[in-house]
């Protein structure tokens, strides 16, 4: 199966997109972006050139994925997340090759109207509420709201409810699963329990890997 752009979306020669992959109205795709399997790609989307964008991200409407951004395996951007990728831009100075990096690892959510002020990573499965902004990096599973975001909590993989601790021992009562908090870091227990790594199949994970 090949992917899906509609007539008024503008795929450039040499971007790399992944089966089963929608990319909607007035879309814009570079060059040299590669986008993997399954993901959906709203109106009004740009991604840049050397993004890399993994399997079943979902983008929705008015989101620019600016060069020096990575969203791993199964990432939600609301609509109208802001991404950015030059700290302190002067129209009078040319800052290309300046760039910082912004990671967006395996499950993250961005709400709507967030922006992620470059340079910065966002954990597995973190969540990060509509209208914050994000200046710090963001621990795995926290809940992040606000201007600038601060930690109101934790999210349990699912996204339907917040993880509650009872010492080192994290449940979510929504589904079940379970979790343990390691110093600062909150890791998913038992059988479910992964890195959130960006998986090795993507297009995006090999390419990383050849880098
Ligand atoms: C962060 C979020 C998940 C919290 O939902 P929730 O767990 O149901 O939380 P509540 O609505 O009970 O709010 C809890 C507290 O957080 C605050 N809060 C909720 N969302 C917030 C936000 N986006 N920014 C700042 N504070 C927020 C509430 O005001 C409340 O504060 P209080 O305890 O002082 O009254 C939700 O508000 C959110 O931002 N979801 C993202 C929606 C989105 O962008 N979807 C995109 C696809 S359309
Ligand atoms: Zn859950």
């Amino acid at each position: 199966m090949e992917y899906f752009a509609h007539q008024t979306a503008c795929v450039d020669e040499g971007a790399h997109i992944g089966a089963g992959t929608k990319i909607w109205h007035f879309s814009h795709i570079m060059p040299g972006a590669v986008i993997g399997r399954g993901c959906s790609l709203g109106q009004n989307v740009f991604v840049g050139d050397r993004v890399r964008i993994g399997d079943g991200v979902k983008i929705q409407n008015n989101v620019s994925v600016y060069e020096g951004v990575v969203l791993e395996d199964g990432v939600f951007c609301g609509p109208s997340v802001v991404f950015t990728n030059v700290i302190n831009p002067r129209s009078e100075i040319v800052r290309r090759g300046e760039y910082k990096n912004t990671l967006v690892k395996r499950g993250a959510t961005l709400g709507a109207n967030a922006t992620i002020v470059c340079g910065r990573v966002v954990g597995p499965y973190a969540f990060v509420a509509a209208g914050a902004v994000v200046t710090r990096d963001v621990p795995d599973f926290a809940l992040v709201a606000g201007v600038p975001a601060r930690q109101i909590g934790w999210m349990c993989r699912c996204g339907a409810e917040r993880i509650r601790f009872d010492g080192s021992f994290g449940h979510c009562s929504h589904c079940g699963a379970d979790y343990r908090l390691e110093g600062k870091r909150v890791r998913l227990a038992g059988s479910d329990a992964s890195d959130g790594a960006i998986q090795s199949s993507s297009p995006a994970a090999t390419l990383m890997q050849e880098k």
